[in-house]
């Protein structure tokens, strides 16, 4: 399968959409990524970002095979876990993946998560590797989506490529080029993620770490939602 074909449109439930899948080879998906970006890294980062209060609601939005889901489950058990993602295949993975928790799976896109679970009801929304491979357009809605369905003072946590600071970040981050196309990926090279977040209408917007990985930086992003 060459990458042209892995990225072949898939269309939405209102066949307005499309979206690029995990992996062509869904199995491989998990261990690929574990090597081409260091994700144990970056998800225990995440991890202890996220507070352990009872009574919070986690969203992970494009969730792909519920890798951090499953450790949020295990790790955060007093918290209400949703994920998101509008490939079925992907999802049911991730169901096979989460036998036995009580995660809430539910199928479509970033911009439909208001209509998913609903506006102020959620404490934080997660987001990782999604951004870099969608469309302008839908990482705008995307972000406005977590924004309106989070709580005030929610925050929203973005791990992605985001700037890619030098020129072997660059070079390397072209093997995610290759596969996801310069078109949708070119933006979070040049930075536009925290731009996008404070254009959302986030507050405290910060990049708190920079993850250098084989393919590129990875850099996680956090962001609140005005209000107590
Ligand atoms: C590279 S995978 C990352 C999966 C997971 N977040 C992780 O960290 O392993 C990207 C995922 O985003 C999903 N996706 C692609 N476009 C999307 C969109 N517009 N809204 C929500 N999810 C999307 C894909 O189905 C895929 O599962």
């Amino acid at each position: 399968m060459t990458f042209g074909q892995w990225q072949t449109p898939n269309v939405s439930t209102d066949g307005t959409a499309n979206y690029t899948p995990a992996f062509p080879v869904l199995s491989l998906y998990d261990p690929i990524v574990r090597f081409l970006s260091r994700d144990r890294a970056w998800r225990s980062y995440l991890l202890r970002l996220l507070s352990a209060a009872e009574g919070q609601t986690i969203v992970d939005a494009g969730c792909g095979t519920g890798t951090f889901l499953k450790t949020l489950a295990r790790d955060r058990p007093g918290a209400r876990l949703i994920g998101v993602d509008p490939d079925d295949k992907v999802l049911n993975l991730a169901r096979e993946k989460l036998t036995g928790s009580d995660i809430e799976l539910r199928r479509g896109y970033l911009r439909d998560l208001v209509d998913l679970i609903g506006p102020d009801s959620v404490t934080h929304v997660v987001c990782s590797l999604v951004l870099h491979q969608v469309p302008m357009g839908e990482k705008r809605a995307g972000l406005k989506a977590m924004f309106a369905t989070l709580k005030p003072g929610g925050t929203i946590l973005i791990a992605d490529y985001g700037l890619q600071r030098t020129a072997v970040m660059r070079n390397l981050f072209r093997l995610v080029q290759a596969v996801d196309g310069k078109e949708n990926t070119q933006p979070n090279a040049d930075g536009i993620l925290p731009e996008l977040i404070v254009e959302t209408g986030f507050d405290e917007v910060a990049e708190l770490k920079v993850f250098f990985t084989p393919t590129g930086s990875i850099s996680i992003y956090r962001g609140r939602k005005p209000g107590s």
